[in-house]
């Protein structure tokens, strides 16, 4: 079972509406996924429940993650974590349980400087897993402005941290769906918002992928 946990403790940078979506489309894709919602607001969870069907699983999880992903990992092929803006100790154990770990990232200088926090952290949970990848992922951004491609370079440059090819953009689209508790992918298959989900997980698996 592969851990990925979304982490950034700047709040407000969409971790859980990627999360949400990241677990529906490998869901889609037949993948066994489990989702924990470490965030005592729940609220990734409680928009998950007006679901009807089962294409997934998500549990509310506080405690114990280590345990739970011990006691998960022979169902599962994937364990995606979405992490509290604030609650250090939630934050660090989900980031050293995971294979992976992906900060989303405004496209604004302020949201930049203020992810140094959550950098500082991943760069120590390293230490005691140094095998954990980490990517920045520039979410929420205005489409078609030259703003994302040169806060890229800063992100990447500025804490010498990779950042993922794919962008999340801002649109209704991900709000709307989540009305239904859906994704992006399930709701507007041909959509923009579809697309970058779609190629969002295909660079997630790529990279999962050179671990084997
Ligand atoms: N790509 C997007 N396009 C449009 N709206 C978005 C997008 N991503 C997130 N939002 C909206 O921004 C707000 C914050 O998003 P979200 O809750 O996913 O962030 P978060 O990082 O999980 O926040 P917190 O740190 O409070 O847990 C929500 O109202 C959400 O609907
Ligand atoms: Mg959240």
């Amino acid at each position: 079972m592969k851990v990925i946990s979304l982490a950034n403790q700047k709040g407000g940078c969409g971790k859980s509406t990627i999360v949400i979506n990241l677990a529906i489309n490998l869901a889609l894709q037949k993948k066994r996924v489990v989702m924990f919602d470490t965030d005592p607001q729940k609220s990734s969870y409680e928009s998950l429940q007006v679901r009807e069907d089962s294409l997934f699983n998500v549990v509310a999880l506080y405690s114990d993650i280590y345990q739970n992903l011990e006691n998960y990992e022979p169902y599962y092929d994937y364990a995606l974590i979405d992490t509290p803006p604030h609650d250090t100790e939630v934050v660090t154990v989900s980031v050293v349980c995971s294979d992976l770990v992906i900060i989303p990232v405004q496209d604004s200088p302020l949201d930049i400087r203020s992810t140094k926090v959550t950098v500082d952290l991943i760069n120590r949970a390293k230490v005691l897993n140094p095998d954990l990848k980490s990517y920045f992922l520039l979410s929420r951004i205005q489409p078609q402005t030259i703003l994302a491609k040169e806060l890229a370079e800063i992100l990447e440059s500025k804490y010498e941290m990779p950042i993922l090819n794919t962008q999340i953009s801002n649109r209704v689209a991900y709000k709307y769906s989540l009305i239904y508790g859906k994704g992006v992918c399930e709701m507007f298959n041909n959509d923009a918002a579809a697309t970058e989900i779609n190629d969002l997980s295909n660079e997630i698996l790529n990279i999962l992928q050179l671990d084997i």
